[in-house]
């Protein structure tokens, strides 16, 4: 499995930590940034992850995005057609959005997510497949809003 990540300079730490978890598992990760505590804006790193699931470049097909709430770097996300972005706080939340909405992307809160929680919404978001049936009516319809 092939996972990809990008963070603005709240969720840098969080990122490295949750990078070197997965790899620590075996899981392949593509690191699109930022690499420092330097500040930088969260919706151009949103857009290199987005860009990347979306042409197919590394291969990665769900992405992990984390700022200091979660917000600007999911809204952004968000614009991009073909990403569906779940901002989640816990591991329900994360259960779900793979379930009913076909999440392809979560946003974590590096302000408000502790590493460990984090780890566990990563590790949850990852292995929860899409429910279909009725669900997959209402992504078609999501997605149509698109155009
Ligand atoms: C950066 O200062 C901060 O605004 C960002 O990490 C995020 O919380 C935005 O939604």
């Amino acid at each position: 499995m092939k996972i990809a990540m990008a963070c603005d300079h709240g969720g840098f730490h969080l990122k490295e930590h949750i990078k070197k978890y997965l790899e620590d598992k075996g899981i392949e990760v593509v690191d699109h940034g930022t690499y420092s505590e330097d500040s930088v804006d969260y919706p151009d790193y949103a857009a290199k992850l987005c860009e990347d699931i979306t042409s197919g470049a590394s291969g990665a097909q769900k992405g992990i995005l984390i700022c200091g709430t979660g917000i600007g770097i999911s809204i952004s996300a968000n614009k991009v057609k073909g990403i569906r972005c779940a901002h989640c706080a816990d591991t329900l939340e994360a259960q779900l959005c793979r379930q009913h909405n076909n999440a392809n992307m979560m946003a974590i809160g590096a302000g408000f997510t502790g590493p460990k929680l984090a780890a566990a919404m990563v590790e949850t978001f990852l292995s929860t497949a899409f429910e279909g049936g009725r669900h997959a009516r209402r992504v078609a319809l999501m997605d149509a809003i698109e155009g």
